[in-house]
């Protein structure tokens, strides 16, 4: 896949998001097995994407407000290890609210490539910032950023290239994924090139449950609507009253667990082939893995990353972590 310049299109979205025939291909195949799934990704079509916004916003959702709060304090101290003249790639900008701090802090960016599959909201939110940062140049790409990327030319020299990835939205990751997409993001900026993340850092189970599954029923919402979606694209009919959603920590992965577990028996139908599920069939949706500072150094370090700060609030509740590729 090559993501080329386009001189003159403003803030144009590049669409290369996957078509319905590969979101039923992709669930289909992941929902046939023993133990059935579905990529978390899916979670993503602009639907998902607007209630995620609204997670963000529940007093039991800690990790954007106080990523959001880390960033807006150290922003200074950031933009100093980033340096000047920086290209920002951000992977999954969604509403890119939190990029807005990293840009007012850094000095001259040399240009903003937002990379999200959501791609209303991508249109959305790079005509906001090119309106808002006239002097920036903003190249959005509606894609998948775990699939190859290559990055836009710009006509600026580019002191710095830094993937800006917040969110912990790693955490999603398997395990044994991340070493290796932290491996392509380090060849992606090159040596001496940056990564500026949120990991989410761990903490009591009580207060990770109760931010996967708050009082307002937006989090059930969320992942109930992967259902609802592949009603929507791919006619499985699903009957959404028949899941239950459950979040829970599991020590073993380190992490909340998402699933949705089936009270009534029911038929869907994807890609033309019919499944069924029985009272108490699970289908896990999503996985909110949770770091140590040594556990995620670790794994940067085998991915060729060195951890170059660290930026916590005062609870140690989340971090901000900029890591350097090695050369
Ligand atoms: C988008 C991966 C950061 O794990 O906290 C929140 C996703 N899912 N509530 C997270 C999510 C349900 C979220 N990330």
């Amino acid at each position: 896949m090559t993501v080329e310049q386009h001189e003159s299109t403003g803030a144009e979205v590049e669409d290369l998001s996957p078509s319905s025939r590969e979101v039923a291909a992709e669930a289909l195949e992941s929902l046939r097995g023993p133990s059935p799934q579905l990529p978390c990704k899916l979670l993503y079509d602009d639907v998902g994407a607007r209630l995620f916004e609204q997670i963000c916003e529940q007093p039991e959702y800690y990790p954007t407000r106080t990523e959001t709060a880390i960033l807006r304090v150290r922003g200074a101290e950031i933009a100093a290890r980033i340096g000047p003249h920086a290209l920002v790639v951000e992977f999954g900008s969604g509403a890119s609210t939190k990029t807005r701090h990293l840009l007012d802090a850094l000095t001259e960016p040399a240009g903003y490539v937002p990379i999200d599959i959501a791609r209303e909201q991508l249109a959305e939110t790079a005509r906001a910032l090119d309106e808002d940062y006239p002097g920036l140049r903003v190249r959005p790409v509606c894609a998948d950023y775990t699939k190859p990327i290559t990055l836009p030319k710009l006509v600026d020299e580019v002191e710095n290239t830094v993937v800006f990835f917040p969110g912990s939205t790693i955490g999603n990751f398997e395990q044994r994924q991340v070493v290796g997409f932290l491996r392509r993001v380090a060849r992606l900026v090159g040596p001496g090139g940056g990564l500026l993340i949120g990991v989410d850092l761990k903490k009591d189970r009580h207060v990770l449950e109760a931010a996967y599954d708050d009082a307002a029923g937006v989090s059930r919402a969320f992942i109930k609507n992967v259902l609802a979606r592949l009603n929507r694209e791919c006619g499985a009919g699903f009957d959404l009253d028949a899941w239950r959603y459950r979040a829970r920590w599991c020590e073993e992965r380190s992490g909340i667990v998402m699933e949705l577990i089936c009270e009534r028996p029911q038929r869907v139908t994807i890609a033309g082939e019919t499944l069924e599920f029985a009272p108490g069939a699970v289908i896990h949706c999503e996985d909110s893995h949770k770091y140590s500072r040594e556990s995620f150094a670790a794994l940067a370090a085998e991915a060729g990353f060195s951890v170059d700060s660290v930026w916590t609030d005062d609870d140690e509740l989340f971090s901000v972590q900029y890591l350097t590729a090695d050369g």
